[in-house]
């Protein structure tokens, strides 16, 4: 099984943003690239250019961007005279800023955390989010990491319980009340895919020091108690992807 930490080489700063029950991670990815190039890249490693969709998560994105080390693209751009996000949707909220009439990228300054619009092929750092989703199919923990991996990026990892909770809105839908993530026993030890910080400490049911029985070594979240638990990786259960 592979691990994927290329994407995290770059990873200076985590956002966090919950809109519609849609839990957004934000990624700001300090390589320098032409918005077009920064939008594939996201796409590889994350899932796309940041967008937000209200201005309650257009603010909240701009506060939290504030510890940024430069100016850095998000996926706003204008196409044929229509602002749209990366993703196909149109933009409905824009911050105040420069306007020119002749460039179609967007990048949020740094200096005052506004957004400003640039030529699409200037050089900047940008922000990659991930969201999560539900899928309501019933798969063994292999068989989740498998089309998550196809579909979207990953399977979710859900390390604390303040993600947990920002995502219930999401975890609610699922038709099983165990669902798998990206939690896993191999080699000795329980970690997260992404490589996320793993502390189980009062976490309940979880074999935390010592060795699981060979049938417990995939990690669930238990959606109403919201907990993780560890499960026969044979299981069939509904999962979270990010
Ligand atoms: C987006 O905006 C354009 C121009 O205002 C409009 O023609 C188009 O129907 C809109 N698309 C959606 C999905 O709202
Ligand atoms: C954007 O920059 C490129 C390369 O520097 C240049 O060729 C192009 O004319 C610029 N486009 C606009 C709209 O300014
Ligand atoms: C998944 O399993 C649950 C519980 O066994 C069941 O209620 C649900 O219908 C199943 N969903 C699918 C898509 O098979
Ligand atoms: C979750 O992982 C992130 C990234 O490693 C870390 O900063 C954070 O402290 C972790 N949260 C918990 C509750 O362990």
């Amino acid at each position: 099984m592979k691990t994927k930490t290329t994407g995290a080489l770059f990873l200076l700063l985590e956002l966090c943003g919950v809109s519609s029950g849609l839990l957004k991670r934000h990624f700001y990815v300090n390589v320098k690239k032409a918005w077009a190039d920064a939008r594939q890249y996201c796409q590889h490693y994350y899932q796309d250019l940041s967008s937000f969709t209200d201005s309650l998560e257009e603010t909240q994105f701009l506060n939290d961007a504030g510890a940024q080390s430069s100016n850095a693209w998000i996926g706003l751009r204008r196409e044929a005279g229509v602002w749209m996000w990366s993703g196909g949707q149109n933009a409905s909220v824009m911050s105040s800023g420069e306007q020119n009439v002749n460039s179609n990228c967007v990048f949020v300054k740094k200096s005052d955390q506004m957004l400003y619009v640039d030529n699409c092929s200037g050089s900047h750092a940008f922000f990659c989010m991930t969201t999560y989703a539900v899928v309501q199919e019933n798969m063994t923990w292999e068989g989740a990491l498998e089309y998550c991996r196809q579909h979207h990026f990953d399977l979710a990892s859900l390390n604390s319980t303040t993600k947990m909770d920002a995502a219930s809105g999401q975890m609610n839908q699922a038709q099983t009340q165990l669902v798998w993530v990206g939690l896993r026993f191999l080699a000795g030890r329980w970690f997260w895919l992404s490589g996320d910080h793993l502390d189980l400490a009062g976490s309940s049911g979880f074999p935390e020091h010592q060795c699981p029985a060979a049938n417990l070594r995939c990690g669930a979240v238990d959606t109403h108690k919201k907990t993780w638990m560890a499960r026969d990786c044979e299981e069939q259960l509904g999962f979270i992807c990010q």
